[in-house]
Order: structure tokens, then sequence, then C-alpha cells
């Protein structure tokens, strides 16, 4: 029991101090920390369990500097030791909305893992206003749409508590 409870503070606590990282310092990720960051992302739940999420890992500096023309990111990008592009396969698409639901899930588990190995991360959706030229950019194939660019790295900054509503605000009803 106590060693529940301890685990169950130990989750809550990682939820809680998960901050958007935008600063890095030049040290790499090593493939193996890049796999399990995405193998968590695949333990998302999924409508029907369709999994619709694709990857394309950018570690390449000059295929970094070519993605960050596409942003006003562009130094989050170029700082970050790797991008992660997500993608919906339209392909395994069931039900777009809970396809959508479901690739949020996934890189919410991304950013919670980058987080819990000491790592920093930050989920990139502006440059979805590009996302035909991110799409050529990285020759993924025509089903695959662009969702976000996750970019990670060893942290060059510390956040504080962040900022949310208080839950009275959020909780409509307690029927
Ligand atoms: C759908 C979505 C899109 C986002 N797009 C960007 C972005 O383009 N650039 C950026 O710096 N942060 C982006 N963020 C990160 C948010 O700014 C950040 O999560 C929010 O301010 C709360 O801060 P925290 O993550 O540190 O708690 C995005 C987050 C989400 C969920």
């Amino acid at each position: 029991m106590r060693e529940k409870t301890e685990y169950m503070k130990a989750m809550l606590d990682l939820i809680r101090t998960r901050r958007s990282i935008r600063r890095f310092t030049g040290e790499t990720v090593g493939d193996e920390m890049l796999r399990t960051i995405m193998d968590a992302g695949t333990w998302a739940p999924s409508g029907l369990n369709n999994q619709p999420w694709r990857f394309v890992v950018v570690k390449d500096p000059e295929v970094k500097r070519r993605l960050s023309g596409y942003t006003k990111y562009s130094q989050v990008i170029e700082g970050a030791a790797a991008c992660i592009a997500v993608f919906l396969d339209v392909s395994r698409s069931y039900d777009r909305e809970k396809d959508l639901q479901a690739v949020g899930a996934c890189i919410q588990n991304m950013l919670l893992c980058i987080h819990y190995l000491g790592l920093g991360g930050v989920w990139l959706g502006e440059i979805l206003n590009r996302r035909e030229e991110v799409e050529r950019c990285l020759d993924v194939p025509e089903h695959c749409e662009l969702m976000a660019v996750v970019a990670l790295g060893h942290p060059d900054e510390t956040k504080g508590r962040g900022n949310r509503m208080p839950l009275e605000e959020v909780l409509i009803k307690d029927l």
C-alpha cells in the first residue's frame, strides 16, 4: 500500500513539474533514449487501438536547420538535440476527431517521458502554419499529416511552478 502511494505521488509530481523547455545545452541525446521516448508515445490510448501516430526523428543539424526555417521557433529547433515530428497516418484514420485526440495523448506521453529522463522538451504547434512545406521537407508519404514537432534536449533553463487555472474554475459541475 505504501509503495502504491509513493508511486502515485511520483506520478503526480512528474505531471505537475513538467514544463515546456525551449533552451537546450549542446549535449546530444542517444538513440536509445529517443527510442524510449517514442515507445512511450506508442503506449497512448487510441480509438479502436488504431495507433494513428507516425514519427520522423531529426538529429542531423542540416535537416534541423531546414526544418527551423518553417517556424518562428527556429531557435528552439536549432538548439534542440533532436526533434520528433509527429504525424497522423490518415490511411489508418477511422474518426478524425478521435484520431487527433489520440495523437495528442501520444505527444503528452512523450513529453512526460522526456521529463522523467531528465531531459526537456516542448510541443511546437505553430509550425503547422507551414504544414505542407514541412511534409515535403521531411519527404513523408502522402497519407502522413503533420500534427506537431516535439523539440527536445538537455535543458538549459529551469522553470518554476507554472500557471494553471484552479480546479474550481474548470470544474463545471460536480453532480
Ligand atoms: C497544441 C499545442 C501547441 C503548442 N505550440 C507551441 C509552439 O508553437 N511554440 C511554443 O513555444 N510552445 C507551444 N506549446 C507549448 C505551450 O505554450 C505550453 O504548453 C503552455 O504555455 C503551458 O506551459 P507548460 O507546458 O510549461 O506547462 C504548445 C502546446 C500545445 C499543447
